[in-house]
Order: C-alpha cells, then sequence, then structure tokens
C-alpha cells in the first residue's frame, strides 16, 4: 500500500477545519447513570486533533458508553461534549447552553465515524454500495465521486477483488475491514473503534489490526479506540487511559502505562489481559 493514501489527498472540509493540534473532542464533567449505576462520573477528557488514543479498563468500566455518547446513540445526565470546537447535544442560544436541535447534532456528528465490535454491514447490499450509500444520501455526493473514492478505501483496506460480494460472503475479518471502509467514506475526524477484533476468530484478528496499523500511519485521523489487544495499543496510541468505574484512573504515553503504572489497578488490569 502507497503511503498516499486517499484520505491524505483530500483537503479538509472548509467548513469545519480543525486547527492544528486542537482539540478534536472535549469531554467536561460528564456523567452518565443508568438508574442509579452511575456509569461516567464526572468525566474530564480530551483528545486532540491527530492523536491516536487508547480507552483501556475492565468490563463495564464505561469504555463503550463513551463512544456511545459521542455517536449521540445515548444522551449524557451532566456535563457537556465538545466535538471540533462545538457542542455535540447542546447550542448556544443567546449565551445561554441549550439541547440542539437534531439538525445542529447531525451537522456535529459528521466529524464522527463509528466501527463496533458487531460488523452492522447492510446485509442486502453488496461491499461497494455499502461504502457509497451514506455518502450519496447524507453527504450528497455524486454516485460517481463516491464509487471513487469507495474503490481508494477498498484498495486501502485490501478488499478490492471483493467489491462485488454481499457481506456474507465474506470472512468476518473482511467484513470488519469493510465496516472500517464504510466509516472512512463518510470522511470523519474521529474514527471510533470499539473492540472491534473482539468477535473475530483469532487468525482474522492479525489482519484487521494491520490496516488499523497502516490508517493510523499513513492518514492524519484522530482515532480513540477501544481495544484488549495491548500490543496493538502500545504500538499506535499517543496516549493511553486507564478507565476504572467510569473514571480515568490513570492516563500517559503507552511506555508508561504499560511500563510502570502509577496504580495497583492498572498493574492488575494489564496482567490479567496481557
Ligand atoms: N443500555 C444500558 N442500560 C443499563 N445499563 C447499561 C446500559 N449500557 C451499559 N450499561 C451499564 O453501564 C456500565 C458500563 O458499560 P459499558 O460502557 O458497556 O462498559 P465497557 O464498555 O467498559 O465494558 C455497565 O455496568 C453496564 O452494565
Ligand atoms: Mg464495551
Amino acid at each position: 500500500m502507497s503511503a498516499d493514501t486517499p484520505l491524505q489527498k483530500e483537503p479538509e472540509s472548509s467548513q469545519n477545519p480543525p486547527v492544528d493540534g486542537s482539540e478534536l473532542i472535549r469531554f467536561d464533567k460528564v456523567t452518565k447513570r443508568f438508574g442509579s449505576n452511575v456509569v461516567l462520573d464526572n468525566l474530564d477528557f480530551s483528545v486532540d486533533s491527530g492523536k491516536h488514543v487508547t480507552l483501556i479498563g475492565p468490563s463495564g468500566s464505561g469504555k463503550t458508553t463513551i463512544l456511545r455518547l459521542l455517536m449521540t446513540l445515548l444522551k449524557a445526565d451532566e456535563g457537556t461534549i465538545k466535538v471540533n470546537g462545538d457542542y455535540l447535544t447542546h447550542e448556544e442560544k443567546n449565551g445561554k447552553l441549550v439541547p440542539a436541535g437534531e439538525k445542529h447534532i447531525r451537522e456535529v456528528r459528521k466529524n464522527i465515524g463509528m466501527v463496533f465490535q458487531q460488523f452492522n454491514l447492510f446485509p442486502n447490499m453488496k461491499v461497494l454500495r455499502n461504502l457509497t450509500e451514506a455518502p450519496v444520501t447524507v453527504l450528497g455526493m455524486s454516485k460517481e465521486a463516491a464509487e471513487e473514492r469507495a474503490r481508494d478505501l477498498l484498495e486501502l483496506v485490501g478488499l478490492t477483488e471483493h467489491i462485488d460480494k454481499y457481506p456474507t460472503q465474506l470472512s468476518g475479518g473482511q467484513q470488519q475491514r469493510v465496516a472500517i471502509a464504510r466509516a472512512l467514506a463518510m470522511r470523519p475526524k474521529v474514527l471510533l473503534l470499539d473492540e472491534v477484533t473482539s468477535a473475530l476468530d483469532p487468525e482474522l484478528v492479525a489482519g484487521v489490526l494491520d490496516v488499523l496499523r497502516d490508517i493510523a500511519r499513513t492518514t492524519d485521523i484522530t482515532m480513540l479506540c477501544v481495544t484488549h489487544e495491548m500490543n496493538f495499543a502500545r504500538d499506535i496510541s499517543d496516549a493511553v487511559l486507564m478507565f476504572d468505574k467510569g473514571r480515568v484512573l490513570e492516563s500517559g504515553p503507552p511506555e508508561k502505562i504499560f511500563g510502570d503504572p502509577e496504580h495497583d489497578r492498572t498493574r492488575e488490569f494489564l496482567s490479567a489481559v496481557l
């Protein structure tokens, strides 16, 4: 694969250019409860534009909830989330923060692409149309332009020869690579990845991680990644955030978190997963 990927060739959208090194994601005192279960507890964290940040931590610590809030599949009970400088679910009106309308939320969410554990491809559409459907219907791209971009992305994920297949004709690893390409087809500024290899047969994991390593290395997309693949996390991450009980227990560069963590809780977790 050439280093000159289709993602790098594209100029940034003129509407919302990120300032270099600026915060692309900012959680400010975000609390999320399910009934009496406080899943995110007054959570503050940020991800800078172009960085690769990995969330690690025990099951149930709130990692998926963070990604679902960003996708607006869930709503925070308290606090605010900013994406690319805009409030995600709030709008400023007359100097006050009010709940945002659907149109505002849709616009801000265009910055975000997500890949899930279960690939969630459109089963009734061939691979090519899985990649072109949303760019055409949501972004208003021409079919030709969407197909050209889809072909570039399928090359990036190594699936050019499968362009005319249906998802069920592909292995799990191939389906997940289609799902990654489909997310990128919307030109998000940030890619959210939630344990994207957890549902795969072991021999298919490496192929998907290699594709993600390539994307991390050759594009300038921001990544927020939940994974139990610690070698992968060590390779791609600028920062690792260790979660416990809805809070960031500690964070730092991968060498620090994996090599010399501050907390016993982090040590215990790492020795259980490594
Ligand atoms: N839709 C929901 N309804 C009730 N509780 C939920 C829901 N989604 C998640 N939870 C609870 O929130 C907590 C955090 O879940 P999650 O964010 O999925 O954790 P992680 O991804 O770190 O494993 C868990 O206790 C889980 O049971
Ligand atoms: Mg999860």
